[in-house]
């Protein structure tokens, strides 16, 4: 344990950026509870319906709080300050996290703090490894962003290299709705691909000979015009009968791409101590396997968060909390009360 990285205190901690909504409540770096609730509900539209997430959090948020405090054995009056997803996000869907978050800081007399849940991703892996050392590089990799970042100490980060076009998990989840599986396809994918031949498709790597950045956009169209060329040539029931193999060819070229980008800044970055993966995708059993190589190649430890903490939950704003809070004051009710919603990334 590493005391002097988190804060002692007993938060409760909110998420709804876009279509979970969770509710967590930590001691320290400890979760004691994490309580979240999947909408359903977008996936017969092939996509988050925003004004549909914003609605279902609205119904959802006060069963995942009482049931968050309650697996926790928590009373309010052993809570020391709530935490809660400024953005970037859906607009309409952080708005009801944070307005039930200020409810329950003025009604109970509690400091909020706001945060960012980018950051909130990468920290996350803080929960089971408070040990992790700076300066680490971070692979953050979900369905709405994927960037390279470089950071120093905590909140001291920097970009260097993300998405010119579609995020990691959009290029999961486009080229898999092309296969005809159901949203989100990234979890499908990733099983489907273990029985497959990842050669069985040539895809192109987006940028491959060009810097840290990434671009995804290519990849869907080569896929659809790879499906239309094998339907053409074999008939419909041929890729059925080889989705395992589209599947392992789609995640080999977008595995290719985060490893590649990845190896390139660790060799124009010396100094790093660890590599860190985050976000969704970085549930990925080809991608944590190839990060793994990369990681021995480099003789750094590598981390990634338990499957529970990878993809949208609140445990990870907790954490991230508990870190700012040994590195700044909580804001006043007032401060609290007037923290603004952001739907981009601010910096
Ligand atoms: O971080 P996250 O829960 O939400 C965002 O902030 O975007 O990431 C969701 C994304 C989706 O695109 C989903 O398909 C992808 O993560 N994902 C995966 C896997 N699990 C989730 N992609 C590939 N393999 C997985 N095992
Ligand atoms: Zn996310």
């Amino acid at each position: 344990m590493h005391p002097f990285q988190t804060s002692s205190a007993c938060l409760l901690a909110i998420e709804t950026s876009c279509d979970d909504t969770s509710v967590a409540v930590l001691q320290g770096h400890r979760v004691l509870s994490n309580v979240t609730y999947s909408q359903a509900i977008h996936e017969k539209y092939g996509g988050v319906v925003p004004e549909l997430a914003s609605r279902e959090h609205d119904l959802k948020i006060s069963l995942c709080l009482q049931e968050a405090l309650q697996q926790a054995n928590t009373k309010i009056s052993d809570l020391d300050a709530i935490a809660v997803t400024q953005g970037p996000g859906l607009m309409g869907s952080l708005l009801v996290g944070l307005n039930f978050a200020k409810g329950l800081a003025l009604q109970w007399n509690k400091p909020l703090m706001g945060i960012d849940h980018m950051d909130a991703h990468i920290y996350a892996n803080f929960i089971e490894h408070p040990e992790i050392s700076y300066p680490f590089l971070g692979l953050v990799v979900s369905g709405g962003h994927s960037r390279i970042i470089r950071v120093d100490a905590p909140f001291e980060e920097y970009i260097l290299g993300e998405t010119r076009d579609d995020a990691a998990g959009e290029a999961f989840d486009k080229s898999g709705k092309l296969l005809g599986l159901p949203y989100p396809a990234g979890p499908q994918m990733d099983r489907l691909s273990k029985d497959g031949d990842p050669s069985f498709l040539k895809l192109p790597i987006g940028l491959k000979n060009e810097g840290l950045d990434f671009s995804f956009s290519g990849l869907k169209t080569a896929v659809l015009y790879a499906l239309e060329d094998a339907k053409k040539a074999h008939g419909e029931a041929y890729i059925q009968q080889h989705i395992a193999d589209f599947c392992a060819s789609i995640s080999h070229a977008i595995t290719e791409a985060l490893v590649l980008k990845t190896q390139r800044a660790l060799k124009q970055h010396t100094d790093i101590k660890s590599i860190l993966l985050a976000g969704g995708v970085s549930a990925n059993s080809m991608l944590r396997k190839k990060m793994h190589t990369l990681s021995n190649q480099f003789n750094l430890p590598l981390y990634y968060p338990a499957l529970s903490y990878c993809t949208d939950n609140a445990a990870m704003i907790g954490i991230t909390a508990q870190i700012k809070a040994k590195i700044m004051e909580y804001p006043s009710l007032n401060e609290s009360l007037s923290l603004q919603a952001y739907a981009r990334q601010t910096h």
